[in-house]
């Protein structure tokens, strides 16, 4: 069992994702979350020569990566966040798609590339930012947001028990001089929250910077509420999510059956052999539905 090389973004549940999903020849389809194209250029193949993709990306490195992967497939590529597919649909004059998989958060050659300042792991600018045209940085929310706030997101998006300490200590040392880089945060962080087991006292500060800066459960939330007009009636949905605060979300909207037949009673989590293989796949979650008759 070979562990995947850093910085090469491994598809998650990409089996199970494929049997579940079952896109079939001639289909269109929308992969809301391209990435490095592990899943789509899977669907790509499935719904072969006479199908569409629709493959879209906030981060335009990503599609630029994803690009080169699916050359000779009928793709179109889009520069955009998953919660403007209404709009996207209209502009390519498509009424409604197949099925949609979104594979939330983030990808390995994302988080491993230190000028993103994602990571704790690496010395960086404070950005986080997924598509690097948004204007909100961690470096803004760090040094310009009030305690309250910065408290607020640490607990609320990052589940951090220290959130109140971490924020006032933040508003301290910014008097000094601004948080400049991930290291510099990181080092505050690990000086105020105790370290539990092998996790680093930094994460889920991070996690909540990242979840802010891109506003990724306002997006999720978003999404979920186009899912009904997006996709057709038959066609199927597949999100995989990696926290629960995105599953929470996304398993109560699959509930509503005005619109959806869940086809996961129980969200497929990965095996442990994947686990193994794929440090990053531990907490995947996948749910999938299928639109039924309004
Ligand atoms: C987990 S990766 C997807 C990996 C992909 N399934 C693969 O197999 O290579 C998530 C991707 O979604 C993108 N992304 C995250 N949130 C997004 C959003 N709201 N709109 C569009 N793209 C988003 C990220 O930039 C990243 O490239």
């Amino acid at each position: 069992m070979e562990a995947e090389p850093r910085g090469r973004h491994a598809p998650v549940l990409l089996a199970e994702t494929l049997a579940l999903l079952a896109p079939a020849a001639g289909q269109t389809w929308i992969d809301a979350t391209v990435g490095a194209a592990g899943h789509a250029s899977r669907i790509a193949e499935a719904i072969g020569p006479h199908g569409r993709l629709i493959a879209v990306d906030q981060d335009p490195a990503m599609l630029a990566l994803a690009r080169s992967r699916l050359g000779g497939y009928p793709v179109t590529f889009v520069h955009s966040r998953f919660d403007r597919l209404p709009e996207v649909l209209s502009e390519l004059n498509l009424e409604s798609v197949d099925g949609l998989l979104a594979d939330l958060g983030f990808a390995s050659d994302q988080m491993d590339n230190p000028q993103r300042g994602l990571s704790f792991r690496h010395e960086g600018p404070l950005d986080m930012r997924l598509d690097p045209t948004a204007s909100l940085t961690a470096a803004e929310i760090v040094n310009t947001w009030s305690e309250d706030q910065l408290a607020r997101i640490f607990w609320e998006y990052g589940e951090e028990r220290y959130s109140r300490r971490v924020a006032r200590r933040i508003v301290e040392q910014r008097q000094r001089g601004p948080f400049a880089t991930t290291t510099e945060l990181a080092a505050l962080i690990r000086r105020c929250v105790p370290r539990r087991g092998s996790i680093d006292p930094a994460t889920r500060v991070f996690q909540a910077l990242r979840i802010a800066v891109n506003d990724e459960l306002g997006a999720l939330e978003r999404l979920l509420a186009a899912l009904p007009t997006l996709i057709r009636p038959g066609g199927r949905v597949g999100i995989i999510s990696f926290h629960s605060l995105e599953d929470r979300r996304v398993k109560y909207a699959l509930r509503d059956q005005r619109y959806w037949q869940v086809l996961t009673r129980k969200p497929v989590v990965p095996t442990a052999d994947e686990c193994a293989r794929n440090p990053r796949a531990r907490s995947a979650k996948l749910r999938v539905a299928q639109r039924i008759q309004a």
